[in-house]
């Protein structure tokens, strides 16, 4: 196994040797601003295999392609209409994904689980892009983690789900925004938000005019989906865990209190560090801070299972804006374990 330091400087010679790597079909380990990703030749069906079985993941599921800028995008996708070119224009590079139609056959049929179409990327993240542009090809790239686990946010989690299974890891830091990409797909005209993330729903609607939210960001997906990543157990703690909200804070901690006991682990915010009985209390943003909160739930859900409580509790937000993101990885990170107090 060989960790590559970049979170000062990103090392040419290393660099280059990652590159090689990449197009000789190896996996590679790498930061990006919404996740680490593990990825591979995007156009080598062995190489991107490896993902499929050091990721333990299902193969209807099927991977992004990040690319270093819109003109390789025209290169594996065709018929691109003037929706989806603005979406490109204004949202790549970003946290933002855009499923377009497969063109030909540069990108192999395990990458899109058999699709006619691609989920397409271009990161924001410096050394993200750097190693794209090296590389020089399409890179398949899922996040970081075995399948249903927390997506890894830090160098030492990715490699806690690996060890030696990948050679190479790239270490750029903590994740800036903490949460996957936005996965948008432009369906009979309307810019369809398929999993949410940093770039939101009024983010779209300001630039397109209107938007949709697909229904199994909120649901639990079976059977068909359109992004069928969306139906599997993601981001979960092996503990039991319940996320509560409530718009009244007040009715939130009396909630949480009425379901805690002295083994049970908190993950709230700062303002609430001294209110609980608990085994243990992560704070990990002040009140209503989203940027904070979603940088560090992922690392902090890893955090809170290795205590070993009876229950994680997890403080929720609101469903909208960024919250919605942070909501939809929460639900399933809890199994669907979810008391909104105001529905009772
Ligand atoms: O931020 C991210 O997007 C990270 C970093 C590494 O770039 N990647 C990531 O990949 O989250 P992954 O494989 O964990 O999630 C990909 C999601 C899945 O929900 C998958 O179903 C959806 O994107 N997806 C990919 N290609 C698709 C397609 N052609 N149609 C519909 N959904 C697609
Ligand atoms: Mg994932």
């Amino acid at each position: 196994m060989k960790i590559f330091d970049f979170k000062d400087n990103i090392n040419k010679k290393d660099l280059k040797l990652i590159g090689s790597k990449l197009r000789n079909n190896e996996l590679v380990v790498f930061p990006t601003e919404t996740v680490y990703g593990v990825g591979a030749n995007a156009t080598n069906h062995e190489a991107v295999l490896k993902i499929f079985e050091a990721k333990r993941r299902q193969s209807d599921n099927p991977l992004i392609v990040h690319v270093k800028d819109h003109d390789m995008i025209d290169l594996i996708c065709e018929e691109i209409s003037e929706i989806e070119r603005k979406l490109m224009d204004y949202f790549m590079p970003g946290p933002f994904t855009l499923v377009l139609k497969k063109k030909g056959n540069i990108i192999p049929n395990i990458v899109s689980a058999n699709l006619d179409t691609i989920g397409v990327r271009i990161p924001s993240n410096k050394i993200a892009i750097e190693i794209l542009r090296e590389a020089n090809i399409p890179v398949a790239a899922p996040s970081a983690n075995i399948s249903s686990r927390p997506s890894g946010t830090v160098i030492e989690d990715v490699i806690e789900d690996f060890g030696d299974s990948i050679s190479y890891f790239v270490d750029g830091g903590c994740s800036n925004i903490g949460i996957e990409s936005t996965v948008c797909q432009v369906i009979e005209g309307i810019p369809t938000i398929l999993r949410p993330g940093k770039i939101t729903d009024e983010d779209i609607k300001n630039l397109i005019g209107f938007v949709k939210i697909d229904n199994h960001v909120f649901t639990k997906a079976e059977g068909v989906v359109k992004s069928p990543g969306m139906k599997y157990k993601h981001y979960a703690p092996s503990s039991k865990c319940l996320l509560i909200y409530s718009q009244d804070l007040n009715l939130m901690i009396n909630e949480i209190k009425m379901n805690c006991s002295k083994k049970t682990v908190i993950i709230g915010f700062n303002e609430h560090k001294e209110l609980f009985d608990c085994l243990n209390f992560y704070n990990i943003s002040p009140l209503n801070d989203l940027e904070q909160y979603s940088k560090n739930i992922f690392a902090t859900l890893r955090k809170a299972d290795l205590d070993n409580p009876d229950l994680i509790i997890i403080e929720g937000v609101a469903n909208k804006g960024f919250g919605i993101a942070i909501m939809n990885r929460l639900i399933r990170a809890v199994d669907y374990n979810y008391i909104d107090i105001k529905k009772q």
